[in-house]
């Protein structure tokens, strides 16, 4: 099966056993116990999920005082300094017991656009209801997208968000899936040249990357952004991008010092043509809103590609609750959004801040300043061994109740096509999603572990 074999690190009466050598990609190094039936298929174990089951074994549980998630995928989701109170309730109404429209209600669809219009095309052709559908979560608009991808050739990052390994597995019968990947040297961050290239010599139809980037905050913005979006319309390639984290951004002040970014960034604010450019801007309320819990998602684009994609809704998921698309009405209400947008770049740029001066201290470097996301993508070449592997880290910080993210998760392999070493062995994604104090607390115990292993 490709599963790693040979001496496990610890634990070898676990049901995951990690192999020292040979060293492969994160995905093969887990092994599993033997399946029930082979009717099911090796579905790869993503990264977060893998980290927190390797915490619960040693007494996680979500919320819990003493532990620090400094893996996790999600903003906090409190009340927060400068952010609208949290919506607490909403109206369940008697048509709410009726399956409701697959791409949407019409209300969300009309919000959506609006809040597009608003932020991104001022003075631009703007988006209609008919330019927007919903799906219940970011990775249900993703999946349906995908879903309804014809026999073509994708492109993709290296490294990016780890669920797009099993959605571009879900469908190699049909596409195949062609990796870029992007060098150190440039921050981890694709550039439109590269951009070009590789959807000239391979042939893409399709491109999907996340922007910002997950793991490594990365931006792609200004003119920069533009290009991808002329390439993609004068190379008829439809660019999947994927702007979840798009309010997460900060700066750099004149005085050197880190800010939050003044505005947020999408491909939104450079498309010419809302009904010709090929470009689907993917977004939802899991991050820029904080309400991952409400599994509220969109896609917005070209309506011909809009009606495709909602179709596939009738096969894969029956469409959005009602309940759950009346409750982000009230989200994307002009004054809460924007409010909650400005809350959100300043709390976290000081969690950004405050991440990135502990780590530098410990010895992690980074390829660029961090600029995005509430992630930073740190090497570990620099700590004393055995820290500088990052699954060691990993399991050692574990034992401190504070979870990370190795960055071999990120290093996607649809299908398991390739083989040999990742290059991202010492790379580790942290997470400044949680609050501050908690946030802290899990640095200063980082801190001193590797203070103890000099
Ligand atoms: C890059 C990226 N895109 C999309 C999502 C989708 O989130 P959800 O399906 O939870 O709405 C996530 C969540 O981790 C993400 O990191």
């Amino acid at each position: 099966m490709g599963w790693a074999s040979g001496p496990s690190s610890q634990n070898p009466g676990d049901r995951v056993i990690f192999a020292r050598q040979p060293r492969r990609l994160a995905s093969t190094r887990i092994e599993r116990s033997p399946p029930v039936s082979h009717a099911l298929r090796d579905v790869p174990y993503m990264g977060v999920i893998f980290v927190v089951a390797e915490a619960s074994k040693l007494g996680f549980e979500n919320g819990h005082p003493d532990w620090c998630n400094l893996g996790q995928g999600q903003p906090e989701v409190g009340e927060m300094a400068g952010a609208p109170e949290r919506i607490h309730s909403v109206e369940l109404l008697p048509e709410d017991h009726a399956y409701g429209p697959l791409g949407g209600t019409p209300e969300l669809c009309a919000a959506v656009a609006q809040h597009y219009n608003r932020l991104y095309r001022q003075g631009k052709s703007p988006y209609g209801p008919e330019n927007v559908s919903i799906a219940q979560g970011g990775r249900l608009a993703l999946s349906r997208t995908m879903a309804a991808l014809a026999p073509i050739n994708v492109g993709y990052q290296l490294p990016d968000y780890t669920a797009y390994e099993d959605m571009l597995e879900l469908h190699m019968a049909r596409t195949s899936a062609y990796p870029v990947r992007t060098s150190e040297a440039e921050g981890f961050r694709l550039t439109a040249e590269r951009y070009e290239r590789a959807v000239i010599d391979a042939g893409l139809s399709s491109f999907v990357v996340s922007n910002p980037c997950n793991p490594t905050g990365a931006v792609i913005s200004g003119d920069e952004l533009q290009r991808f979006v002329s390439i993609s319309r004068e190379q008829n390639c439809t660019l999947l991008l994927d702007e979840f984290y798009s309010h997460f951004i900060y700066s750099k002040n004149a005085d050197g010092s880190w800010g939050p970014g003044d505005r947020p960034v999408s491909a939104a604010a450079s498309i010419d043509d809302v009904e010709n450019d090929p470009v689907l801007l993917f977004d939802g309320l899991t991050k820029n809103h904080r309400y991952p819990g409400w599994r509220m998602g969109w896609v917005v684009g070209p309506s011909k590609m809009i009606d495709t994609i909602g179709r596939v809704a009738s096969a894969m998921d029956g469409g959005p609750s009602r309940i759950a698309q009346r409750a982000a009405l009230a989200a994307l209400k002009a004054e809460v959004a924007d409010q909650e947008t400005d809350a959100v770049r300043e709390v976290f740029a000081a969690k950004r801040n405050l991440m990135v001066e502990s780590l530098s201290a410990m010895g992690v470097r980074f390829a660029s300043e961090p600029a995005s996301t509430f992630y930073v993508w740190g090497c570990l070449d620099g700590l004393p061994e055995p820290l500088n592997d990052s699954m060691t880290f990993f399991r050692r910080a574990l034992e401190h109740k504070v979870m990370t993210v190795p960055g071999t998760f990120f290093d996607i392999n649809p299908g398991k096509r390739r083989s040999g070493r990742s290059p991202y062995e010492q790379w580790m994604r942290f997470s400044f999603g949680p609050p501050m104090d908690n946030l802290a607390m899990g640095l200063e115990r980082l801190t001193a572990m590797v203070a103890a292993a000099r």
